[in-house]
């Protein structure tokens, strides 16, 4: 038995159907069973919980081999946060782990440290020094961002004029990969003994800047007209203004002033020799309809 915490998300959802697919049991926990609709009759069993609430995890674990973390708290709202549940949640999903006799995957993200700008990578760090320190068995998965969550954001943007919505310049390259391939490595890792005390890195085939995705995302719709631009120091006022009322907002603002600017290339070759049956995702399968 597999327990999916994240396993409602997108990450969580293809890793889940993967799993029971192959006849592997499955259990996800989730804060609201209906947000696991999409996953009925799939076979996964789904158990109500929260990862800040350690009081519900024992009986979510129990009979648990692996335990695997998918979660996030980067967008909020409220109390939901990187402090409260990118550590601290996944602090006490590794003590019920330990409890529960059971592995832990941690899903974690390339560029976690403890000086990153960025809070939620501070905290994903934090995570992994506590897993590692645990004695619980582990495996960290750190990945690029999402190919699937940008081409989502920016054809969402585009839903209104036509033209997606790009965070700041847009001329930053930044590696992107695709879900399909993280939930294939994660599906090696909860297989593979050998993966057990290691941390395993995974990104795209390319860097990409935002202005290179958005003028894919048009050409595959038909369209040409250039994106929307909100520049930086509109975000910056943004962030200062609005993310003091809302936080979650503020963390996706600064996060946007980042991602705009800093090292965000990844070189994915190795692990892709390490496990060549990997797949690699190119930016035009994710385009298709
Ligand atoms: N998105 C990226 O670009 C990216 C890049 C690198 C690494 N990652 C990591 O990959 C993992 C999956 O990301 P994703 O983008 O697929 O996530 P997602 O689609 O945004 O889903 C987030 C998941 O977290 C769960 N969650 C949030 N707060 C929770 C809480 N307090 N208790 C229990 N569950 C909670 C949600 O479950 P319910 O709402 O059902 O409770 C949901 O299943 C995360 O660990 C993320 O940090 C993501």
């Amino acid at each position: 038995m597999i327990l999916l915490a994240g396993g409602t998300g997108r990450l969580g959802t293809v890793l889940a159907t993967r799993l029971t697919a192959q006849g592997v049991p499955v259990r996800v926990l989730t804060r609201d069973p209906a947000r696991a609709g999409h996953l009925a009759g799939s076979g996964v069993q789904v158990v109500t919980g929260d990862v800040r609430d350690r009081a519900s995890l024992p009986a979510a674990v129990s009979g648990a081999e692996v335990v695997v973390s998918a979660v996030h708290g980067f967008a909020g709202p409220g109390g939901v946060s990187p402090a409260t549940v990118d550590y601290q949640g996944n602090v006490n999903l590794v003590d019920a782990a330990r409890a529960g006799g059971a592995d832990l995957v941690l899903m974690s993200a390339v560029g976690a440290a403890a000086d990153s700008p960025m809070e939620l990578f501070r905290m994903k760090h934090a995570a992994e020094q506590y897993l590692r320190a645990s004695g619980v068995s582990w495996t960290i998965v750190r990945a690029t961002a999402f190919l699937e969550l940008w081409i989502e954001v920016l054809t969402r943007t585009a839903a209104r004029s036509g033209r997606p919505v790009v965070f700041g310049a847009g001329d930053n390259p930044i590696n992107f990969v695709s879900v399909t391939d993280v939930a294939a490595l994660v599906e090696h890792a909860l297989a593979d003994p050998a993966t057990r005390g290691r941390v395993l890195e995974i990104g795209g085939p390319a860097d990409l800047t935002f202005n290179q995705l958005a003028a894919a995302i048009q050409a595959a719709a038909g369209r040409t007209s250039a994106p929307r631009h909100v520049r930086r120091p509109v975000l910056r006022v943004m962030a200062g203004t609005l993310g003091r009322v809302r936080p979650g907002l503020g963390r996706q603002l600064r996060a946007a002033l980042i991602m705009d600017s800093a090292d965000l290339g990844h070189d994915t070759l190795a692990v892709r020799q390490a496990y060549p049956g990997l797949p690699c995702t190119p930016l035009s399968a994710c385009l298709r309809p």
